[in-house]
């Protein structure tokens, strides 16, 4: 467990000083960005990883959140390895929907309570070939991956579980409403195991690459998703879903294309050849698990709400995010070597 203790600085003027900002999923890719962004924050803060709270052991989740008792819960916790949840369904739903539901129930039912939970484009089963609004139906379930569906069953759980408590306590002073936030995102790097690092990789190894150039996406930071988050639960924004991506679209071919263009830039040794990085389509590289081919989501309702909280960075596009992460990669492997 690592907490911070009262450091001086933030808003998050609403909360209870003795109640903790509680964390799931520490060592994560927006877990790390999290810890980094609540550093110097004044409220008490915890994060958890695996080894504190098992989030398969419901007895243990439920221990925890009694224990310390928090005002606000961020889930970056998640059973992300999409192609192992197709043969192991019953974890990946204890995950992505039992343990945020329970999360969710805890949150909902004490005032000024503020949950926060990441989600993702693969709720959406290739319904659309234009960007996904929040308001679009989900689905089909028969054509997402258990991984979306799983993803999809907690969003629903905890809509279910605020709504009712929104429903319950409808007599209540509205300031001491509790609130959600979910971030729907897509294409996520950070510290940790991505695509972009896979690419660097290989472009310092390979010949050839293949990239599927027919699926379509956001790549996003995970730094900048975990200070959407914060900035969120701090603000008085309306509970809801929320699409969390960067401005453009791309596919994985351009992205890796871009991506070794900027390390070879910033003075990464790359052997393979840009002409040398092939587009395919992702019907030749089949996967156990299958993929959106269209995982664009509409992100206006976020910088609309962004904008009237008078976050005053200009927000951002995929390219800047994406220029930079590599460029901070590459400096840092070189200082490695
Ligand atoms: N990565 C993407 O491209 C992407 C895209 C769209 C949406 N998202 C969503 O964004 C959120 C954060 O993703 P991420 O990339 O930061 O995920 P990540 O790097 O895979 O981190 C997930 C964290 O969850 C923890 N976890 C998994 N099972 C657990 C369990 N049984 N008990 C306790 N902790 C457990 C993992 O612990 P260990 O470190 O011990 O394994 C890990 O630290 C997730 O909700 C994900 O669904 C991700």
């Amino acid at each position: 467990m690592i907490a911070n203790q009262y450091m001086p600085y933030s808003s998050f003027e609403f909360l209870d000083q003795k109640r903790p900002i509680l964390v799931f999923g520490r060592d994560g890719q927006v877990g790390k960005a999290l810890q980094k962004y609540l550093k110097n924050i004044q409220v008490p803060t915890v994060f958890l990883g695996r080894s504190d709270c098992d989030l398969e052991d419901e007895s243990a989740l439920r221990s925890v959140l009694n224990n310390l008792y928090p005002q606000v819960i961020i889930n970056a916790a998640a059973y992300t390895a999409v192609d192992k949840a197709e043969r192991d369904r019953e974890l990946a739903f204890a995950i992505n929907e039992k343990a945020p539901a329970i999360m969710a129930h805890f949150i909902a039912n004490i005032a000024r309570g503020i949950f926060v939970h990441y989600s993702t484009d693969y709720v959406f089963g290739d319904t659309k070939h234009t960007d996904y609004l929040e308001t679009d139906p989900t689905g089909p379930v028969d054509k997402l991956s258990v991984y979306g569906q799983s993803k999809l069953a907690g969003e629903l759980a905890i809509e279910k579980i605020f709504n009712l408590a929104l429903h319950l306590r409808r007599q209540q002073r509205a300031d001491l409403f509790t609130r959600y936030f979910i971030l729907r995102t897509s294409w996520m790097y950070g510290d940790g195991d991505n695509f972009i690092r896979t690419i660097l990789r290989l472009a310092g190894e390979c010949n050839e690459l293949k990239v599927v150039a027919d699926q379509i996406g956001v790549p996003t930071s995970a730094e900048w998703l975990a200070k959407v988050g914060i900035l969120m639960a701090e603000s008085s924004v309306e509970s809801g879903i929320y699409h969390a991506v960067p401005d453009g679209k791309i596919s994985w071919h351009t992205l890796a294309v871009y991506a070794i263009k900027t390390a070879a830039m910033a003075g990464k040794r790359v052997k393979l050849k840009i002409d040398n990085i092939l587009p395919v389509s992702a019907a030749e590289y089949p996967l156990t698990a299958p993929r959106p081919y269209n995982s664009r989501l509409n992100h206006q309702k976020l910088k609309k709400a962004l904008e009237e909280i008078g976050f005053t960075d200009q927000y951002p596009h995929w390219q800047e995010q994406v220029q930079a992460y590599v460029n901070d990669y590459v400096k840092a492997s070189l200082k490695i070597q």
